[in-house]
């Protein structure tokens, strides 16, 4: 094990009814600004329900923080905040929602253009406080201090680090209204998050390996359940915990982590508007096929403790192990190759270029380069 150190303050709130509780989590002093993406608020009642819970409160509201939450947005959220003298953010949606307003929130404190904090690759210290209200699970930002924040001008998608929302309110009913293609990215994107964090060195941790298998096995059961009835509140719940689990420290201690497949992955967001999970559930296959000498171990230990792969030679176990993750994906209702999505060459050549251009070693071993990159995105096709 690695020599670690972890906190995470985020207080979370979970169950039927929770977002009532709103009214008296945020004091009844603060100037808040509330952020929505497009409207699907309002078609399934989460709006009603916080406007109710924050009746005797100051709100103002910004909308349209679209999904990969664009710099072009988000200017226009910080300069109404600065207007308006907020001081508390409540970011009500799906991943995109919540990582734009963390990018809000040292916006508002920062004097200059809020890109130059995205491209300075530093945590921002300098916040104001935000919370949330989820409605779909996937991401993990109502949990972490993480976000991901797009330029449309320029074709760009970085990663961006904030600080952790105050508190977190997930009712599973608010995720009834998701449609079937937003719960099969959740999912996979759940799925991948826990392997970038399990697929690396071997025999790190059987914690933290019990504890990501656990999830990975959660994910597998509830799946095709989910596809028959998404509206069960307890499976829902399940995947809503799930998604927050997998990308809230707790998986992470002192074990190494990959997340080379994200890195590709954002950028086929970024330069063809492909939907995250969606894009992780076309590279993690390749990204196991190209890498699977280094991680060969543990791609043993996860078809037989995830798959039930207990037989065959080695060669044998990590190739199935592999074709069971892309079936699961396809089971999802995903596509799993570059060509469904009509990518081709040309992306794999800029993806490789930039990759090369700023100099990237990503993956737990510091292998991918733009150079493997490029194999990962040829074994995609
Ligand atoms: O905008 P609205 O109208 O609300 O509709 C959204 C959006 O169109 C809709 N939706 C959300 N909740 C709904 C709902 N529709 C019906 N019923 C509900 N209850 O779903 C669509 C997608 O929402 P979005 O927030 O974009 O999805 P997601 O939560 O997957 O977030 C994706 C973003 O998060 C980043 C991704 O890169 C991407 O930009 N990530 C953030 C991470 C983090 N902060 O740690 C880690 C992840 O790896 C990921 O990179
Ligand atoms: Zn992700």
């Amino acid at each position: 094990m690695e020599n670690f150190s972890f906190q995470n303050p985020v207080k979370l709130i979970m169950g039927r009814g929770t977002i009532a509780q709103l009214a008296h989590e945020i004091p009844s002093n603060k100037r808040i600004m509330i952020t929505f993406g497009g409207g699907s608020v309002k078609n399934n009642g989460v709006y009603e329900q916080v406007k109710a819970a924050l009746k005797d409160h100051y709100t103002i509201e910004f909308w349209g923080i679209e999904s990969n939450p664009s710099i072009e947005t988000l200017r226009k959220a910080i300069e109404y905040g600065k207007e308006n003298k907020v001081d508390f953010l409540l970011a009500v949606g799906g991943g995109s929602v919540i990582d734009g307003t963390k990018l809000i929130s040292a916006g508002l404190l920062y004097d200059g253009d809020a890109w130059d904090l995205v491209l300075s690759g530093k945590p921002a210290t300098h916040t104001i406080p935000l919370a949330a209200v989820l409605t779909l699970p996937a991401t993990g930002s109502e949990m972490n201090a993480g976000a991901v924040i797009s330029r449309h001008e320029t074709k760009e998608k970085y990663p961006f680090y904030a600080g952790y929302p105050l508190f977190s309110i997930l009712d599973p009913e608010v995720t009834f209204s998701l449609p079937d293609y937003q719960i099969a990215c959740g999912i996979a994107d759940t799925f991948v998050h826990v392997m970038e964090q399990y697929l690396t060195t071997p025999g790190q941790s059987r914690l933290m390996d019990r504890w990501a298998e656990g999830i990975l096995q959660t994910l597998a059961e509830i799946a095709p359940k989910i596809k028959e009835n998404k509206h069960d509140y307890k499976l829902m719940s399940d995947f809503m915990l799930s998604a927050t689990m997998a990308l809230n420290g707790f998986i992470a201690m002192g074990v190494s982590q990959d997340w080379a497949t994200h890195m590709i992955g954002h950028e086929l967001t970024a330069l063809h508007g492909l939907t995250h999970g969606h894009t992780l559930a076309i590279i993690l296959p390749a990204t196991m096929q190209v890498l699977r000498e280094a991680k060969g171990d543990k791609l043993i230990q996860y078809g037989e403790r995830v798959w039930n792969i207990t037989t065959g030679t080695r060669e044998e176990r990590i190739e199935k192990a592999i074709r069971c993750t892309e079936d699961f994906f396809r089971s999802l209702g995903l596509t799993t190759r570059l060509h469904e999505e009509n990518i081709g060459e040309d992306t794999i050549n800029e993806i490789e270029r930039r990759f090369n251009e700023r100099g990237v070693k990503y993956g737990e071993n510091g292998d991918v380069t733009g150079t493997v990159a490029r194999k990962i995105l040829e074994t995609a096709l």
